[in-house]
């Protein structure tokens, strides 16, 4: 089973991956976790220049086409054959983050964005994605008091208001696969939550 967690800025996708896997570790599944941009030397190497505050020229279409080429090396290095093996795969977000980003944000066609998608991932779906969800604002203040303010955390609120709308229309185009969490409740009830969805899935 392949699980996705998306959403907005400081919805807490990062934090809540660890104690998820150990929860279905517990049960006998086994785990592989991983994160995007990134999850493999290669990706992690493109997450850098992703990330660098001063690569403000960066064109959106480049920053897809980034996000592709990392997405397509964990696909094939970590994903599919853990997927093969019988496992259970996390990943700290996925392709519905440049739906999300580069289609919503930035204003990329949704289709050409969804056919390099298509050509990265070989057509890989997450089976289940949990749209960790919050106010824009909150989500912000979050990321700014946690130190790890990237790139894209600096593009404005606007850009992030759309990406969250992003998100929304795509769990409507999706009713099947998503399930929305509010992530403005105490972490402790987030993660219960997100169990909970889980463990009704698996
Ligand atoms: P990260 O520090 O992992 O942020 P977060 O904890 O919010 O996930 O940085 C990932 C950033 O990259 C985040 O701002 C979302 C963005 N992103 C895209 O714009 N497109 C994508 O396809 C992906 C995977 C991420």
């Amino acid at each position: 089973m392949f699980i996705t967690l998306e959403g907005p800025e400081g919805g807490g996708k990062t934090w809540h991956v660890k104690p998820l896997a150990e929860f279905l570790r517990q049960r006998g599944h086994a785990v592989l976790t991983t994160r995007e941009p990134g999850g493999t030397p290669i990706g992690d190497q493109i997450r850098q220049v992703l990330h660098r505050l001063d690569n403000t020229a960066m064109n959106p279409r480049t920053e897809s086409l980034l996000f592709q080429a990392a997405r397509a090396q964990l696909v094939e290095q970590i994903i599919r054959p853990h997927l093969a093996a019988g496992g259970v795969v996390l990943s700290d977000r996925y392709a519905d983050s440049t739906l999300a980003y580069q289609g919503y944000g930035h204003g990329l066609p949704l289709e050409q964005l969804t056919s390099i998608i298509g050509f990265a991932t070989g057509g890989l779906k997450p089976d289940l994605t949990l749209l960790l969800d919050l106010d824009v604002e909150i989500g912000l203040n979050r990321k700014v008091k946690s130190g790890e303010w990237n790139r894209l955390d600096a593009y404005t609120v606007e850009f992030h208001r759309r990406v969250r709308a992003g998100f929304h229309a795509l769990c409507q185009a999706d009713p099947a696969r998503w399930v929305i969490i509010d992530a403005s409740q105490p972490i402790e009830a987030v993660q219960e939550a997100i169990r909970q969805v889980v463990m009704a899935r698996l």
